[in-house]
C-alpha cells in the first residue's frame, strides 16, 4: 500500500538532467560515412538570451489586427506550389485574412499575381483554385486577360471615364524559389531572393524540389493561434513527452538549432535519427535503436539477418542503410548516395514569417500556417505539403485534404506514419492556446538554446508588426 502511495505522490521522473547531454549532431554529422554538403557541418551556438515572451502576443485581438495592417501586407509568403498552376490559364487562389490574390500561369510559361476582385462592384474573380482562359467578373461580364489587361467592359459607353485610361488589375508582387510562387503586397519590399538570402540559396541549392512532386495536401482550421501552432514545429523538445515512440531512436534533446545574423528571416533545426536518445534511462542499444528504424522504414527486414546490425557497425550507419533502401524501393529513385543525415534526420527550415520546408526524405513536407478569414487570433490554418521524389515523368499532384477541427489526421492514408505524429501535436494545440490565457503575470518562459528559433522569432521582428 505505501508503495502504491508513494507512486502516486512521487511517481518516477525522467533522467536528471542537470547535465548538458553529451551527444551533439555536429559531431555525428561529421563521422557518418556518406557525410551532408558542408553546410551542415556548421553548427552557429547562437544565444538570444532567456527574454520571456508575452502570452498576449498569440491571442489579443489588438496584437492580431496589428499583425494584419502591418506584417501581412508587407512580408514575403508562400502563395503557391508552381505545379499546381502548371498549364497557362490555371489559377491559384491564396487568401491571407480578408485579402485574396490570383496567382496565374500566363500564357508565356511565367507566373504573375493580381487581386482578386472586380474593379467595377468589387466582387471576387475567382472564388478556387481553377483553369480559365480570361478573368470574367460573373457580375457583369466585366472581363480581364490573365495578364491584368481590360478585355471585354459592359455597356463602355457608359463608363466615360475609362477614355482616361483601362483600368488594369492591380498586380501584387509575384516571386519564385524551388518552385514555390510568394506573394508580397508591399511594392517597395527587397526581392525574394535578397529576402531569403544568398546563404539559404546556397544551402538549399541541392535540396531541389523539381524533383519532387506533391502527393497530397493536408488543409486543417484548427483552434489555435498561428504561432501557436508553427512554435510546436520549431523545437525537438516537446518530441520526448508529445511522441514518445520517437524515443526509440531519435536523438530529441540533443538537436542542433541554427541562427545567421546576417540571414534574419530564416533558421533551421536538425534532429539526428539513429540516436540513441540521452534522456532515456535506461537508454536504447545499438541493436535496439537499429531495430527501431527498420520497423519504421523496412518492417519486412525484421527477423532477418538484414535486420541485425553487422559487427563493428553502428545502429547510426546501419540505419542510414536501411532509409536508403526503403526510399529507393518506395520512390523507384537511386537514394544510395544520399547523406546519413539526409536519409535519417529531422531538418527542417524555417522561412518567417510562416513557410517550414524540409531538407530531408525522412520527413518530406513543407509546412505552412496563416491566420484564417475571420481574423479571429484563435484560429489559424494548418497545411502540410508532401512533396515525394518519382522517377520518369512527375506525376500530377494529389488532393488537397480537408481536416476538420474535430478529425484527426490519422484518418489521411496519404501521411503513413507522419499522420500520427501531426495528431499528437495537433492534440494539444488547442488547449495551448486556452492555458496560455491563464498566466497570472502573461509570460512564456522558453529554453535558452533549444527554443532558439522561437526566440529568433521574435527578435528578428517579423513576429512584432510595426506600431
Ligand atoms: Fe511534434
Amino acid at each position: 500500500m505505501d508503495r502504491i502511495v508513494d507512486e502516486l505522490f512521487d511517481p518516477p521522473v525522467p533522467r536528471d538532467e542537470l547535465v548538458h547531454p553529451q551527444h551533439t549532431v555536429n559531431a555525428t554529422l561529421k563521422s557518418d560515412i556518406v557525410k551532408p554538403a558542408e553546410h551542415m557541418l556548421e553548427n552557429t551556438k547562437a544565444s538570444l538570451g532567456t527574454d520571456p515572451i508575452p502570452a498576449a502576443r498569440y491571442f489579443s485581438k489588438e496584437w492580431a489586427e496589428k499583425e494584419k495592417i502591418s506584417l501581412w501586407t508587407k512580408v514575403w509568403q508562400m502563395a503557391s506550389w508552381g505545379e499546381d498552376i502548371r498549364n497557362p490559364g490555371d489559377i491559384y487562389v491564396y487568401r491571407i485574412l480578408d485579402r485574396s490574390v490570383l496567382v496565374i500561369r500566363q500564357r508565356d510559361g511565367s507566373v504573375r499575381a493580381f487581386v482578386n476582385a472586380c474593379l467595377h462592384r468589387g466582387l471576387e474573380l475567382c472564388e478556387q483554385h481553377t483553369h480559365q482562359a480570361e478573368l470574367k467578373c460573373p457580375f457583369h461580364f466585366f472581363t480581364w486577360g490573365l495578364d491584368g489587361d481590360v478585355k471585354w467592359v459592359p455597356s463602355r459607353w457608359d463608363f466615360p471615364q475609362l477614355e482616361q485610361g483601362e483600368p488594369k488589375l492591380p498586380e501584387v508582387r509575384c516571386e519564385e524559389w524551388n518552385g514555390f510562387y510568394f506573394i508580397n503586397f508591399d511594392k517597395s519590399a527587397e526581392s525574394l531572393k535578397d529576402y531569403l538570402g544568398s546563404r539559404f540559396l546556397e544551402q538549399w541549392k541541392d535540396w531541389d524540389f523539381s524533383k519532387r512532386y506533391k502527393a497530397a495536401q493536408i488543409e486543417k482550421r484548427i483552434k489555435c493561434n498561428w504561432k501557436t501552432g508553427q512554435d510546436a514545429f520549431m523545437e525537438s523538445l516537446h518530441a520526448f513527452s508529445t511522441h514518445p515512440q520517437s524515443n526509440g531512436g531519435a536523438a530529441n534533446d540533443t538537436a542542433q538549432y541554427d541562427i545567421w545574423p546576417d540571414s534574419p528571416n530564416i533558421n533551421r533545426m536538425i534532429t539526428t535519427l539513429g540516436i540513441s536518445p540521452e534522456r532515456m534511462d535506461p537508454r536504447p542499444t545499438e541493436p535496439e535503436v537499429f531495430e527501431w528504424i527498420c520497423s519504421m522504414y523496412l518492417p519486412d527486414v525484421l527477423g532477418t539477418e538484414e535486420g541485425k546490425l553487422k559487427s563493428g557497425e553502428t545502429a547510426r550507419d546501419g540505419s542510414a542503410w536501411i532509409a536508403r533502401k526503403a526510399y529507393s524501393q518506395n520512390f523507384g529513385v537511386d537514394c544510395s548516395n544520399l547523406s546519413a543525415s539526409e536519409a535519417l534526420d529531422a531538418i527542417s527550415y524555417f522561412i518567417f514569417p510562416n513557410m517550414m520546408p524540409w531538407g530531408c526524405l525522412s520527413f518530406p513536407l513543407v509546412y505552412r500556417f496563416r491566420p484564417d478569414e475571420s481574423g479571429d487570433p484563435d484560429w489559424c490554418i494548418w497545411e502540410a505539403m508532401l512533396l515525394l521524389p518519382y522517377s520518369g515523368e512527375r506525376p500530377p499532384s494529389g488532393p488537397v485534404i480537408k481536416v476538420g477541427p474535430d478529425e484527426s489526421f490519422e484518418s489521411i492514408i496519404e501521411l503513413g506514419q507522419l499522420a500520427m505524429i501531426l495528431q499528437q501535436d495537433a492534440d494539444l494545440l488547442p488547449g495551448t492556446q486556452r492555458g496560455m490565457k491563464n498566466l497570472a503575470d502573461g509570460k512564456l518562459i522558453l529554453t535558452e538554446s533549444q527554443e532558439l528559433r522561437n526566440h529568433q522569432a521574435w527578435a528578428a521582428g517579423l513576429y512584432c508588426p510595426a506600431p
